[in-house]
């Protein structure tokens, strides 16, 4: 039983999302096998060997905590592991989901500083850098930043805020949240020295939702023996403590777990840095049919396009979940609405995580279908486009 078929169309449905993605079939065997016994002796073995492989996503040697949660459940936990009542957080407003971060950071008693944007590229970096440089009491005790923001299709360069944190000489934590980018968009942990990375099962990991994560620096480790925001379910002690020989303070998603297990093995078979380039070259495809089409991409610095979706600003006049619903009812396929101010104005075409080139042409050329049977202005050719592209760089 299908449970997306609220209409009868032949053929898979294309969940073109930004996230969940399509979860590949091993992934869904995987999870298809009895529940062990979580305190059983063959648990550890599967938990210790998910933990170390999980550095290798994540280009850490330090701790990865795997929580049974969504990814709002790791925004909650990096602030309240490190955090105290009061502290000063400085949070760029890249997007929908940077301002839901800092609606939350607010209902934790911190004090979130904004650096706005448009909306239509990342984090800016010059103004980070002022206001740690205007901080000279160092009341700013972290800097928040989301990696890709999947509200725009715009990311943040964390190498350059790293490097302005460094030029300041500023001592806060840097936090950076990779929902929509781990296993889909070069991501270091370690050589980027970030404090907190927040992650979720259900983009680049190619797993349903329900698992999310924090890598931890010692620094970040420090923090949290001081850090007096009140913590219970997401305390990273008796996590870390738990997870010495495999085990979990409490009952983790045992069959998420072998489907996480499975993914991560996928994703270091084909290699990290394949997977890097196979979502650089289907975004680069994308852009290639959006701009045949003569659409605007929202996002406007080359330099922070994502890799993991294209957010596409509809025609002035012309509705975006219009044009979802024709293509949904006409295609089986499902895209990103805009959210918040970008509601109705952008549809977002997900090409993340289970992907390969037939799945982006199929996505591109549902598009393209519903482009023409929705009455939206646009030019042909934007499917072709992107087969020059990917034929000419196979
Ligand atoms: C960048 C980003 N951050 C945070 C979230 C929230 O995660 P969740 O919906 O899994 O709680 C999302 C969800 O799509 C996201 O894309």
């Amino acid at each position: 039983m299908a449970y997306y078929a609220s209409h009868p169309v032949a053929g898979r449905h294309f969940l073109q999302i930004p996230g969940p993605t399509n979860v590949p079939d091993a992934v869904l065997r995987a999870m298809d096998n009895p529940t062990m016994d979580h305190r059983g002796p063959d648990f550890g073995q599967l938990g210790a060997q998910i933990l170390l492989n999980l550095n290798k996503i994540f280009q850490t040697t330090g701790p990865v905590i795997v929580y049974p949660a969504s990814g709002t459940g790791a925004w909650e936990a990096a602030l309240v592991n490190t955090l105290s009542p009061g502290d000063a957080v400085l949070m760029c407003r890249t997007g929908w989901f940077a301002t839901l971060w800092q609606e939350m950071a607010e209902r934790l008693l911190l004090k979130p500083e904004f650096i706005e944007t448009d909306w239509r590229r990342g984090a800016d970096v010059p103004a980070i850098a002022e206001a740690l440089s205007r901080d000279r009491s160092h009341r700013i005790k972290a800097v928040c930043v989301v990696h890709n923001e999947t509200s725009t299709g715009c990311t943040s360069r964390i190498d350059e805020v790293r490097a302005a944190i460094d030029a300041a000489g500023h001592p806060a934590l840097l936090m950076v949240d990779t929902i929509s980018s781990l296993a889909s968009i070069d991501y270091k942990h370690d050589a980027w020295q970030v404090d907190v990375t927040v992650a979720g099962s259900q983009k680049g990991l190619m797993l349903p939702p329900g698992l999310s994560f924090n890598a931890v620096s010692p620094k970040a480790l420090a923090a949290a023996e001081h850090a007096k925001l009140p913590r219970s379910y997401w305390d990273w002690r008796p996590m870390l403590a738990a997870n010495e020989t495999g085990f979990f303070p409490y009952t983790p998603a045992t069959n998420l777990l072998y489907a996480l297990d499975t993914a991560v093995k996928m994703l270091l078979e084909e290699g990290l840095e394949n997977v890097f380039s196979r979502h650089d070259r289907f975004a680069e495809a994308t852009r290639r049919a959006v701009r045949a089409w003569g659409l605007e991409i929202q996002c406007l610095d080359p330099r922070h396009y994502s890799s993991s979706l294209t957010a596409v600003r509809m025609p002035p006049g012309h509705s975006a979940d219009g044009l979802r619903a024709t293509i949904l009812g006409q295609s089986n396929m499902s895209l990103g609405n805009g959210l918040g101010p970008l509601r109705d104005q952008v549809f977002r075409i997900g090409h993340l995580g289970d992907l390969g080139p037939l799945s982006l042409i199929g996505t591109l050329g549902g598009v393209e279908m519903g482009l023409r049977a929705a009455g939206v202005p646009h030019k042909p050719g934007g499917v072709q486009s992107a087969i020059d592209f990917l034929a000419g760089n196979a």
